[in-house]
């Protein structure tokens, strides 16, 4: 059967990458399952699905880290063998879900980092490295410098400097894996902006998000995959947003609905926190049963004050209470003892064991609330542990495999049931959604409000805007490490709070 047969309409004899047939599996998970794919040079092509799907596997498996168990994938009619190296060398330039540059070097250092040139004697020519590095930033990102340290840039340049890092004058697909997850609204037009120039230069394009506003804006194509099997691949312009999480999701994904529910005493007072150049004088409460939405650009402070409350970070002046109770500053057994949680924002990195269980993971910190006499109750910690994964649809194979071969968005899902379990009196959530897949989100939503209506106070820090908007109660703008308004249900619009988020 020739290619184009295999792969349907669709497909034409310009694709720059084809990939048929590929099937992966894993210990106990087929991860994906007779999957066709292709791209053709100059599109933009948004690959899609939920937590699990399989999404990173393929991308993997484009990128040279691993070998299909069956079918095969081509670049420009050429078999690709599965090396990182040969991959790249053959077109294919490609970031990882979780890519990062090494702060401490420059980014010239990053950007030839692994192919530094070398003459024959294996030196390596410095002259050389500089050229080709300012070669690759003048392509992507030519307001930036090749001799600035990585760690000083904001997470736009960043991204910037991993997409000069990963193409090549050889380039012919770009493929990134989550690229908009941590960037706010203009840096991520920045990104576009350049993802439309290389596509302007032929350039075949292919990325994964979990926002479904810049799939409709920046992809020409869509596809979808389920469960490691593809649903379908079209062009957008034949779409809709329920189309597209139909074929995601499977079936349909309702609104959250906001029941009204008491409101109670405050649990957490926060008064004139200051901290030098980063916090001024921040001051609010969170009551029990409320939820608390905090707004704010990308560096306005907010996780920084998530940090402070729960002991991670100093504060030079300020008190923190809980439920009527002083929290030591900069301790955070203290902020835990005393009953607060924290989802932190980078969960990954920050807070999960990747040689432990999933299960492991969950009871990571009940481990107090368990043990009679220093001793763990198993049967205790695996039934709890069991029921929050279940709770959330964490997928994997088993509550005993490593939390460290999850996909990206299951293992956000572990630390949240972490929390989950240990019902916190405040419960502190710094982006719950980012990366987290559509049909999810909307039962983290409910949770959010099943935790509320159990009387849980909650603080919730999100960059999206329509999460702050049906689930909160109230809305705290932070602009520059300041509070800058506090508005209540009615005062809350999308307009008000990006107008107090820029200025004001
Ligand atoms: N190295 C591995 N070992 C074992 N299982 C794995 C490994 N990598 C991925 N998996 C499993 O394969 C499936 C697909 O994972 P993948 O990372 O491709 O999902 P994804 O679509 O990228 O999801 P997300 O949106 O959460 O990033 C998941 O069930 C995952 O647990
Ligand atoms: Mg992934």
């Amino acid at each position: 059967m020739n290619v184009a047969a295999r792969i349907g309409a669709g497909h034409d004899t310009q694709s720059v990458l084809v990939a048929q047939g590929i099937t992966k599996s894993f210990p106990g998970v087929l991860a994906l399952d007779n999957v066709d794919f292709f791209v053709r040079p100059g599109e933009v092509m948004a690959l899609l699905g939920e937590n699990g799907a399989g999404k990173s596997t393929l991308i993997k498996l484009m990128a040279g880290f691993y070998s299909p168990d069956a079918g095969s994938i081509l670049v420009d009619g050429m078999a690709l063998v599965a090396d990182p190296a040969a991959a790249h060398r053959a077109g294919v330039a490609t970031i990882h879900q979780d890519a990062h540059l090494v702060p401490a070097m420059s980014v010239a250092e990053n950007i030839l980092l692994g192919r530094w040139p070398t003459n024959e004697f294996g030196w390596i020519r410095r002259r050389d490295q500089k050229a080709r590095a300012a070669a690759a930033l003048a392509r992507v990102a030519p307001h930036l410098s090749p001799s600035t340290l990585a760690g000083r840039l904001s997470s736009a340049d960043q991204q910037l400097v991993e997409i000069a890092r990963a193409i090549s004058e050889d380039s012919k697909v770009l493929i990134m894996d989550e690229p908009t997850t941590s960037l706010s609204p203009p840096e991520i037009d920045r990104l576009f902006e350049v993802v439309n120039d290389l596509k302007s230069k032929g350039m075949g394009i292919v990325f994964v998000s979990h926002w479904l506003e810049e799939v409709f804006h920046i992809s020409d194509r869509v596809t979808v995959l389920r469960d490691g099997k593809l649903v379908g691949s079209r062009p957008i312009a034949e779409l809709d947003h329920d189309t597209v999480i139909r074929m995601m999701v499977g079936r349909e994904v309702r609104a959250t609905e906001v029941p009204k529910r008491p409101i109670g005493d405050v649990v957490l007072r926060v008064q004139d926190l200051s901290r030098e150049n980063v916090l001024e004088n921040i001051s609010f409460e969170v009551r029990a049963g409320e939820i608390v939405g905090m707004a704010g650009l990308v560096g306005a402070g907010r996780s920084e004050v998530a940090a402070c409350i729960f002991g991670i970070d100093p504060y030079d002046s300020g008190t923190v209470e809980l439920a009527g109770r002083t929290v030591r500053p900069n301790d955070p057994s203290s902020a835990i003892g005393a009953g607060i949680g924290l989802v932190p924002e980078d969960r990954r990195q920050q807070a999960l064991v990747g040689l432990l269980s999933v299960r492991s993971n969950v009871t990571l910190s009940l481990l107090d609330q368990f043990s009679t006499f220093g001793f763990l109750s198993m049967a205790k910690e695996r039934m709890i542990a069991d029921r929050e994964i279940k709770a959330l649809s964490v997928k994997t194979s088993s509550p005993a495999t490593r939390v460290s071969t999850l996909s990206g968005g299951n293992q956000q899902k572990v630390v949240l049931a972490r929390w989950l379990a240990r019902k916190p009196k405040l419960l502190i959530l710094d982006e719950p959604t980012k990366g987290i897949d559509i049909g999810a989100k909307a039962e983290i939503s409910e949770l959010i409000l099943r935790l509320a209506e159990g009387g849980m106070a909650i603080l919730l820090i999100s960059s999206e805007l329509p999460e702050i908007l049906t689930l909160t109660d109230r809305v705290l703008v932070m602009r520059s490490g300041r509070i800058s308004a506090s508005l209540d249900k009615a005062e809350a619009t999308s307009e008000a709070i990006m107008s107090f988020a820029t200025k004001g």
